[in-house]
């Protein structure tokens, strides 16, 4: 099975072996990414455009070194710095870049279908980097990826995912995709940081922290995403959030020899106790090594569907 679309957009409508198609190559980068010569001409001569209208530290860094170290002239777009400011549209900015040829735009934007609405209104590839609340595929993909190379299979591996889901895209790519793999999941947060109908998800929600680790094979813990939240103070103090919500070693050792894993960027002390992060499960870095590769998988991969297209 390959996967023929033209853009990733997310992992919600994908199959199981859609999805293996970019797990399965970016094996074969993260080889490459631990060799003497981290290069490959896959995109030689190919211009991915990285248009980021919100901040990003990783997921930009991670996709703008996929690209070079494919061989692709990678351009840094940020919306701080451009005509964005002037009052230019999205549609319009997007227009602009594609007049340059550029052949994939790894878009990451405040409004969720932003991704979607693009896509279909460009010949160029266009993969989510993020959208509003809506998805994020590449970091649901790293995290499978992540998952699978210490445990295996997903099939009944206990995930629990923590902290602020109603305001995390990753939280639901990665819950439609790990799903979709057949994982067990378990969802907990404060109740202001629920999705409204969480049940919908199909996925098991816990009443505390206690009952959320509880067993679990891997621990998803999310940020706090104070900048998407109306309320001034969503909670009194981040003292009472660690408290109530926050993952510390005694919660970890209810758990089942688990992978600590979590998006970044982390709040230590509030979502995240510091000694958790200095154990051996702490897969935050693994995350972020294998991102680069779950990146290459999908620049190379939609690059190849633009040229069949
Ligand atoms: C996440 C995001 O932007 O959705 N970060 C990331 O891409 N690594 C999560 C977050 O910002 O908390």
């Amino acid at each position: 099975m390959n996967y023929t679309r033209k853009d990733l957009l997310g992992l919600r409508d994908l199959s199981v072996d859609e999805m293996s198609c970019f797990l399965n190559l970016a094996k074969k980068y993260k080889a490459l990414n631990n060799s003497d010569i981290k290069k490959s001409d896959a995109l030689r001569g190919k211009t991915v455009i990285n248009a980021f209208f919100e901040n990003s530290t990783r997921t930009r860094i991670s996709f703008e070194t996929a690209a070079k170290r494919l061989g692709a002239d990678a351009i840094n777009f940020s919306a701080a710095s451009s005509s964005t400011k002037k009052g230019e549209t999205l549609m319009d900015t997007i227009n602009n870049l594609e007049a340059m040829k550029t052949d994939i735009f790894v878009l990451r934007h405040f409004s969720s279908g932003a991704a979607s609405f693009i896509a279909k209104h460009t010949t160029s590839s266009v993969v989510n980097a993020g959208d509003g609340l809506n998805e994020h595929p590449s970091q649901g993909l790293l995290d499978i990826f992540t998952i699978m190379e210490h445990k295996g299979d997903l099939k009944n591996l206990k995930i629990s995912i923590i902290g602020d889901i109603e305001h995390s895209r990753v939280a639901r790519s990665d819950i439609w995709a790990m799903s979709k793999f057949g994982a067990k999941l378990t969802l907990f947060g404060p109740p202001m940081m629920m999705p409204l109908g969480v049940e919908a998800f199909g996925c098991k929600v816990a009443k505390d922290m206690e009952e959320a680790v509880d067993g679990a094979d891997v621990i998803i813990m999310l940020r706090v995403q104070l900048e998407r939240q109306n309320a001034s103070t969503p909670f009194p103090s981040n003292r009472e959030y660690s408290k109530f919500f926050g993952l510390t070693k005694a919660r970890v050792l209810l758990a089942n020899d688990p992978l600590i894993m979590h998006p970044g960027p982390i709040n230590r002390g509030v979502e995240v106790n510091s000694d958790v992060l200095e154990g051996d499960f702490n897969m935050v870095f693994n995350q972020v090594e294998n991102g680069v590769a779950v990146r290459m998988a999908i620049l190379d991969i939609l690059n190849s569907n633009r040229r069949k297209a």
